[in-house]
């Protein structure tokens, strides 16, 4: 299965990614967690996208492009793969579309998380990330055990000022996209209010048809 999770910031993508990653036996690949460690390890990219980043404003095409399609192409995508906040441009999405063109593969889906904007600020605004295991947080939602507590993270771009600037690009430029999907057929929407087991559910239902 070749797929890409769509949807606001906040939308659940990465919390619905890791319960179907595992399940699919295919690659998680978010364009987020890609640059936020490219800007840990301060490489030149890590350098470049962080100012972007901070601010809440989307990457520049060029940088995104390179490392999404470098990354589809290492033999852990083989049997497939699940791209979490990439495409989030039209050109984004013509570049992944001509290059799996080339590989002589297709994409099975699309899946749009949608969230109404009022409750996302929310939902950023206390999320805490755990960066020993990888798993997301929510202070009210999903509360962290206490011994974990110390050691998560609150990200530079879950402040009210900057998601509010995430959905404005989310609207603009990435929502855009959509039609694209919607007329090859293969764009399924799911309702992302709910708790997340009841996303998981509409998400399984949704793959199935
Ligand atoms: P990225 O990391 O992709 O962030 P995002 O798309 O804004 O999405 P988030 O990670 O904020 O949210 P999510 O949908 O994964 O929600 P989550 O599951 O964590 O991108 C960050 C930045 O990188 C961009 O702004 C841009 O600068 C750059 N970038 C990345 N890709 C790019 C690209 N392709 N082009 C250009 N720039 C790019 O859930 C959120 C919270 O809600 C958590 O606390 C969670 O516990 C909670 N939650 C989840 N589900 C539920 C539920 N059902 N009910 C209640 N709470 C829930």
């Amino acid at each position: 299965m070749r797929m890409i999770l769509v949807g606001p910031p906040g939308a659940g993508k990465g919390t619905q990614a890791a319960r179907l990653v595992e399940r699919l036996h295919i690659t998680h690949i978010s364009s987020g967690d890609m640059l936020r460690a490219a800007v840990k390890e301060g490489t030149a990219m890590g350098q470049a996208a962080d100012g972007y980043m901070k601010a809440g404003q989307l990457v520049p095409d060029d940088v995104v492009i390179g490392m999404i399609l470098e990354r589809i192409a290492k033999p852990d995508c083989a049997n497939g793969f699940m791209l979490d906040g990439f495409p989030r441009t039209i050109p984004q999405a013509e570049a992944l579309d001509a290059a799996l063109a080339k590989a002589g593969v297709t994409l099975d889906r699309v899946l749009m998380i949608e969230v109404p904007d009022a409750l996302l600020v929310e939902r950023g605004v206390g999320r805490r990330n755990d960066p020993e295991t990888g798993k997301i947080y929510h202070l009210k939602f999903d509360p962290p055990p206490a011994e974990v507590v110390p050691r998560l993270v609150h990200r530079k771009d879950d402040t009210e000022e900057a998601i509010t600037k995430r959905l404005t690009y989310y609207h603009e430029w990435t929502a855009p996209i959509l039609p694209l999907y919607q007329a090859k057929g293969i764009l399924r929407t799911v309702d992302g209010v709910g708790t997340p087991d009841e996303v998981t559910a509409r998400v399984t239902a949704a793959l199935a048809q």
